[in-house]
C-alpha cells in the first residue's frame, strides 16, 4: 500500500534506510555479528572466479559488488550482462562460480545463463528480493533482499539492497578467508542507514536541483570514475526510464574520447565526487565541460566538497557511498518525471519483470 505517498517510487526511495536496518537484522547472528549461510561462503571461497549475471538495475549493483569481492576478499570477479552472457559465454576459468542478481527473480534472460551454467554442472547462487521465485528455484544457493514489494517499476530499494547484501557477503568471505582489512562493515552499514534518513529530508533540494538542471533538456550526462561511475550508470538510467530524457553514463576519462563533442551549451552534467583518489580527475572532468558550455550539477561528498558542488553527501565509508549517492539521483529523476507529467510509478514500454528473452 502506498498510503499518504503520491507514488510507489518515492515511498520506496524513502524506505531505504528501513531496508538496510532490516537486512543488518536478517543477516545478524545473535551477537550481532554479520553472519552468512556456511555453505554459501565455502562455495564462493573454493571458486578461482566469480561470475555475476544480471540485467538493468541489477547489473549496475553487480558492477558494485565486483568491488567488493575483489577488495574486501581478494577474489577475481566479472560481471556481466545477462543477455551478452546467453549467446556470447566469455571463456571461464576451471572453478567459476555464478552469483544472479535479479529484484524479480524472474528475469529470462538471466534464467537462460542460470540453465546454461547448470548444464555445465556448475554452482550458482540467487540474490533476489522474491523467496521462491524462478531463479531462487533454480539455482543451489539463494540469498533474500527482505526489501519488502518493490512495485514501483523503476527499481530503488532493491538496488540498494543488492549493494548491501554483496557487501555483507564479501565480507563473510573475507572473514572466513581470515583477511583483515580493517572494516566494521555493521558499524558502517548503520552509518549509511543514518546518512539515508539525512537524505530523505532533502526531497524540496532534490526538486528544485530537477528544475535547475532538467527543466528543458532533452539529455543529459552523468559522470563519475570507479564505483560513481557505476552509480551514474545506474542514475542515468533511472531518468532514461521515468521521466524519457535521454540520459547517459560515462566513466569521467572516456569524456575526451568522444561523449564530450555533445556537450553544448546549457546541457546538463551530473558529476558524482565521493572518492578521494580521483577527486581531482573528476574535477578535471568537469572543468572541461563546464568550460563548453555545460550545466554542471557536483554532487560530492563531505570531505571532498568543493566550493560550487550542488549537493554535498554525508561521509559514510568508501566502498559503500554507492549506497548514499544513487539516493539524490533517484530523487531527482523522479522529480524530473513528475514535473514532465509522466506515469512515475508504469514508464511506457517497460514491465517489472521482463520474463521474455
Ligand atoms: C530498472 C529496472 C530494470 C531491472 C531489470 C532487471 O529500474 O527496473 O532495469 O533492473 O529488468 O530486473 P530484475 O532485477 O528483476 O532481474
Amino acid at each position: 500500500e502506498k498510503g499518504t505517498y503520491p507514488h510507489y517510487m518515492l515511498k520506496e526511495i524513502d524506505e531505504q534506510p528501513i531496508v538496510i536496518r532490516k537486512i543488518l537484522k536478517e543477516y545478524s547472528d545473535n551477537q550481532g555479528e554479520l553472519k552468512i549461510d556456511q555453505t554459501i561462503v565455502e562455495a564462493i571461497k573454493e571458486a578461482d572466479r566469480l561470475y555475476i549475471v544480471a540485467a538493468g538495475t541489477s547489473y549496475h549493483a553487480g558492477m558494485v559488488g565486483k568491488n567488493f569481492f575483489e577488495r574486501l576478499a581478494n577474489i577475481p570477479t566479472e560481471v556481466h550482462v545477462a543477455s551478452e552472457f546467453v549467446y556470447n559465454t566469455p571463456l571461464l576459468t576451471e572453478k567459476p562460480m555464478f552469483i544472479f542478481i535479479s529484484q524479480s527473480g524472474e528475469t529470462a534472460d538471466s534464467r537462460a545463463v542460470l540453465v546454461k551454467v547448470k548444464e555445465l554442472g556448475y554452482k550458482a547462487l540467487t540474490i533476489t528480493n522474491v523467496p521462491g521465485s524462478t531463479l531462487s528455484r533454480e539455482a543451489d544457493y539463494t540469498l533474500l533482499l527482505h526489501a519488502g514489494p518493490e512495485i514501483a517499476v523503476a527499481s530503488t530499494k532493491a538496488y540498494t539492497a543488492q549493494v548491501a547484501v554483496l557487501s555483507i557477503l564479501a565480507q563473510a568471505v573475507a572473514q572466513s578467508k581470515n583477511i583483515v582489512n580493517g572494516i566494521d562493515l555493521s558499524h558502517e552499514l548503520s552509518i549509511v542507514a543514518n546518512a539515508m534518513d539525512t537524505l530523505c529530508e532533502y526531497r524540496e533540494e532534490y526538486e528544485q536541483m530537477a528544475r535547475d538542471f532538467l527543466s528543458d533538456s532533452r539529455n543529459a550526462f552523468y559522470i563519475g570514475r570507479g564505483l560513481d561511475f557505476a552509480v551514474c550508470l545506474e542514475g542515468a538510467l533511472k531518468l532514461k526510464e521515468i521521466s524519457y530524457i535521454q540520459a547517459e553514463g560515462f566513466a569521467g576519462g572516456e569524456l575526451k574520447h568522444g561523449p564530450i563533442a555533445l556537450i553544448e551549451n546549457g546541457t546538463p552534467v551530473f558529476a558524482l565526487a565521493t572518492q578521494e583518489n580521483i577527486n581531482l580527475n573528476i574535477r578535471g572532468n568537469v572543468k572541461e565541460v563546464v568550460s563548453r558550455g555545460a550545466n554542471a550539477c557536483v554532487i560530492s561528498m563531505k570531505g571532498l566538497d568543493m566550493k560550487g558542488d550542488a549537493f554535498v553527501l554525508p561521509e559514510v565509508h568508501p566502498l559503500l557511498t554507492p549506497l548514499i549517492s544513487v539516493v539524490p539521483l533517484q530523487y531527482i529523476s523522479y522529480y524530473a518525471a513528475l514535473h514532465r507529467g509522466c506515469d512515475v510509478d508504469k514508464p511506457r514500454n517497460l514491465a517489472k519483470s521482463v520474463t521474455v528473452e
